[in-house]
């Protein structure tokens, strides 16, 4: 946590939100950073026959803009938040260095309504990422603050085009405006879904691309609580990569479990005539619902899939299993279910769900105990036990962990920052503490993180 006394220090009376970036680098450098990001409120059309009034994004005029990176480039990234209330900026899967995490209090404070913050880090690891604010997360991320990030990796894979998706839904209603971003209901058990399908804040796209090419499709759920498996149906499509980590093998585009924060990379060889529009198909018990169609166009590039290169591992440690101390986590109801603290990241006013028994009190200062504590360089293998009837996708700041083995199902050795704890599974992960500091943990349906289901493990450098 961020010690206290110590900001107090530095600042003294006169100090400003501007020039407290203590660990980080505050943003009135001379230098303009790589990346510029606005947060906003704006007014914009999802719906055909409306303008959806108080969204928020990264730019003052539009959708959130893709951010792309290099991977083992280091880069810089001014936030300014234009919006009426705090917020501060989390990105999701990065292994970088603890003071640029953006969780408030824990790395830094939250940049007030008028303030910018700069990021600055070196993305480890190529793949497909997110970022969104950790500050009044449901309020924020509902409304549209959820953005698609892409780091590239050294070699060129050969692809014709790579075109990531942000695939989320909205709350809205018939006039196309927010209804109630949640029902305390839902809350408490597995969430409350959207109205509106989207993908990259557009209902129902078509998206062309060129007939018989290579296309790199990155899904992203960004989604604040649909849990959802998809389908690629037409062309040829091969998933490539889960949650940033390529797989071993190519497995068929079909029946992608992916929950919110989750990430698949489609290798989609495009079919060569102009009828065959191939479907991005999010599948539901009450009928499928195609979010995309991609249409081919012009003559065909005549491309193989076969042509492309295998994407190179990322460079993260695998775990020493033999020697790796376990540690237990238990999912749970709350058990007192206490009203959370105020405080500037806001509340939803209700604690329904715990960690170890504890509910997360609210983004306070605290300082709070971590739920465990890591020694640095040292295997551990998380025993996660869910004893609700609710899935829960469990997000781990700062490390990627691997996928043991679960009570319910055989896992794939997947490298991941999320995993869907399914209702009632019991599943151990590893993962190598390899990086200092205190990383949220918390659960990525986010009335569920907001309402108790949220912690922080402490790996001691
Ligand atoms: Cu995607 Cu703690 O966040
Ligand atoms: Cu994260
Ligand atoms: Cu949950």
């Amino acid at each position: 946590m961020l010690d206290l006394s110590r900001r107090e220090f530095l600042l003294g009376s006169a100090g400003t939100a501007a020039a407290f970036a203590i660990g980080g680098v505050a943003a009135s450098h001379a230098a303009a950073a790589d990346h510029a990001l606005t947060l906003a409120s704006l007014d914009h059309r999802i719906m055909p026959d409306a303008i959806t009034k108080n969204m928020m994004s990264f730019s003052p005029d539009g959708p959130p803009p893709v951010l792309r990176f290099k991977q083992g480039q280091k880069t810089s990234i001014d936030v300014t938040n234009n919006l009426d209330e705090a917020s501060v900026v989390h990105w999701h899967g990065f292994r970088i260095a603890n003071a640029m995490d953006g969780v408030p209090y824990l790395t830094q404070y939250p940049i007030e309504a008028g303030q910018s913050f700069r990021y600055e880090f070196t993305p480890p690891d190529a793949g497909t990422y997110w970022y969104h604010p950790h500050c009044n997360t449901l309020e924020q991320m509902a409304r549209g603050l959820t953005g698609v990030m892409v780091v590239e990796e050294e070699e060129d894979p050969g692809f014709d085009r790579d075109l990531p998706l942000n695939i989320r839904d909205f709350r809205l209603g018939g006039d196309g405006q927010f209804i109630s971003l949640f029902k305390p209901r839902s809350a408490a058990r597995s969430g409350t879904l959207g109205t509106v399908s989207t993908v990259n804040w557009e209902m129902d796209p078509v998206l062309e691309l060129e007939a018989g090419s290579l296309v790199r499709l990155r899904l992203a759920v960004t989604d604040v609580t649909r849990v959802g498996t998809y389908d690629i149906t037409g062309g040829e499509a091969q998933l490539i990569a889960l949650d940033s980590n390529p797989l071993p093998e190519p497995l068929p585009a079909t029946d992608i479990l992916l929950s919110p924060g989750q990430r698949a990379d489609v290798a989609l060889r495009v079919p060569d005539s102009e009828e065959e529009i191939v479907n991005l198909v999010l599948k539901r018990s009450n009928g499928n619902r195609v979010v995309a169609r991609f249409r081919p166009k012009g003559p065909s590039a005549r491309r193989d899939l076969r042509e492309l290169k295998p994407l190179p591992q990322n460079p993260v440690m695998l775990p020493d299993l033999k020697n790796a101390e376990v540690m237990e986590f238990v999912f749970g109801w709350s058990p007192e279910g206490d009203a959370p603290q105020s405080s500037l990241c806001g509340t939803l006013g209700y604690t329904f769900w715990s960690i170890n028994r504890k509910a997360w009190p609210g983004d306070l200062p605290g300082p709070f105990d971590p739920l465990a504590t890591m020694k640095m360089g040292k295997s551990y293998i998380l025993r996660l036990r869910n004893e609700t009837p609710n899935d829960h996708p469990i997000h781990l700041h700062g490390v990627s962990f691997q996928l043991l083995r679960s009570n319910k199902r055989k896992l794939p050795p997947l490298i991941t920052d999320t995993a869907l704890l399914q209702k009632e599974e019991t599943m151990d992960v590893a993962l190598v503490a390899d990086n200092p500091g205190d990383w949220a943990f918390h659960c990525h349906v986010i009335e569920h993180q907001k309402t108790g289901l949220a912690g922080f493990l402490r790996i001691e450098g």
